[in-house]
């Protein structure tokens, strides 16, 4: 069903706001609980359509998965060797990270196993996983263009490699390590820079025998997986939203607590400081082994910047969110290094050089980037290309914006966000839900 939104010029920010559980710390909370021996409880999952598309493949798969309450699983694992073949496909929904990491850990298993995924899914490009996956023996065919569906074919023995990874990507990192579980001898996977090591720090408290250190990781195969419980903090990258529209909405000073700080995801904080944000980072602790802390933002004059290329890495979901500041920004805001965001949910510098420019705002595509002028945002109507992330940032911009901006697909805003709606008139921001005929 399509769905669209109204936006318009909202009011300051205020009070305090706590978004939902972590995308990427939700799917390996489930998929390596599953590979443990015992029972592993998950609370602050993250009830989104992706991660849920994720604990539906398991249960295909024969994993005994009980929703507790809202934000909680139970995890009855079935070890290393415990998985059972599913007579249908196994559907990824909307998730790159669901897909590409499921790839690793199936190509160890005895059985066949076929991966779709929507539309968008469909058009993602594998072979960034197929490739080494083939190299550690595994068989799996892709459609043309290396694009899913994923056919993988059970029964492959295979062997742990030296990967040297020519992309700066979890999901490749995480897939050639899956798959290192269950190969003979040691994966090690170099990175020509760093990404989010939650694979690695989760893959350790369950048992794993692994190593790693920044922008590289290597483990021995064969381990036994334990159960463990997993506390899932909030996700900075939905937390990017409320960051970015309390620094542009003027009057704005907002709180958004137990934000998961990781420091291969807030790049975005780095940049934004750059630019001027007043940003505090308050009650730093630790919650399930991964740092947290309040966040206080209150509205400020940002100036554009050169986004720096050694955060890329680490702000790498958040450019939509950095688009929409640098709009607000005085001066052209540079961003290079990230090519990569033309392969997520959309191609995420046209979705946002489109958008940006239909709103008034002058924008100059690059391959690898954009220049942004920062300047007065109209109304008028944009696309979020079914793109969660782009949606949620139109919004956020529609917050200076002179008149009402309609944005269109917003659906898929549940794959991360579920609730983003209630969360943000209730702290301010100004948006409702249309339904088009
Ligand atoms: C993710 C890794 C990133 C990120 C995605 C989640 C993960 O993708 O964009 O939203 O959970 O490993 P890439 O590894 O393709 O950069």
């Amino acid at each position: 069903m399509s769905l669209d939104w109204i936006a318009r010029r909202g009011g300051p920010l205020r009070g305090r706001v706590r978004v939902p559980g972590d995308k990427s710390i939700s799917h390996r909370a489930i998929m390596f609980a599953a590979l443990a021996e015992g029972t592993s409880r998950i609370t602050g999952f993250l009830e989104g359509e992706d991660t849920r598309a994720t604990a539906r493949v398991f249960e295909q798969l024969g994993v005994r998965i009980e929703a507790a309450s809202p934000s909680e699983r139970i995890v009855h694992g079935v070890g290393l060797d415990g998985l059972r073949a599913s007579a249908s496909p196994l559907d990824c929904g909307n998730a790159g990270t669901g897909m590409r990491l499921l790839a690793g850990l199936l190509a160890g298993q005895s059985f066949d196993s076929v991966l779709v995924g929507d539309e968008s899914l469909s058009r993602r490009p594998m072979r960034r996983v197929t490739e080494p996956l083939a190299r550690m023996g595994a068989r799996i065919e892709t459609a043309d263009g290396g694009l899913p569906p994923l056919r993988i074919e059970g029964g492959a023995a295979l062997n742990g490699i030296d990967f040297d990874s020519p992309v700066a990507s979890a999901q490749v990192k995480s897939a050639v390590l899956l798959a290192g579980l269950y190969a003979d001898g040691r994966t090690s996977v170099v990175e020509p820079r760093p990404t989010r090591d939650y694979t690695e720090r989760m893959l350790r408290a369950f048992g794993a025998d692994i190593e790693f250190a920044p922008g590289r990781a290597s483990l021995m195969g064969r381990p036994r997986l334990r159960a463990v419980d997993v506390h899932v903090p909030s996700d900075f990258s939905s937390a990017a939203f409320f960051i970015v529209a309390a620094c542009v909405v003027p009057g704005s000073d907002l709180v958004i607590e137990g934000v998961g700080m990781n420091p291969r995801r807030t790049g975005l904080l780095d940049a934004l400081r750059l630019m001027g944000a007043d940003i505090e980072v308050g009650s730093p602790r630790e919650e399930g082994g991964e740092p947290v802390a309040d966040l206080r933002v209150r509205a400020s004059e940002l100036r554009a910047i050169e986004v720096p290329a050694e955060v890329v890495p680490d702000m790498i979901d958040e450019f939509p969110a950095l688009f929409a500041a640098a709009a607000c920004a005085t001066g052209t805001t540079v961003v290079r290094g990230a090519e990569e965001l033309r392969v997520k949910e959309s191609d995420r510098i046209a979705a946002m050089a489109t958008a940006l420019r239909a709103l008034g705002i002058a924008v100059t595509e690059t391959p690898d980037g954009a220049l942004i002028q920062g300047g007065q945002t109209h109304g008028g109507r944009v696309d979020s290309l079914g793109d969660h992330r782009i949606a949620m940032s139109l919004a956020v911009l529609a917050q200076r914006a002179e008149r009402d901006v309609s944005i269109g697909d917003v659906a898929n805003v549940a794959t991360s966000f579920p609730g983003f709606v209630e969360l943000a008139n209730g702290s301010g921001m100004a948006l409702a839900v249309s339904r088009p005929d």
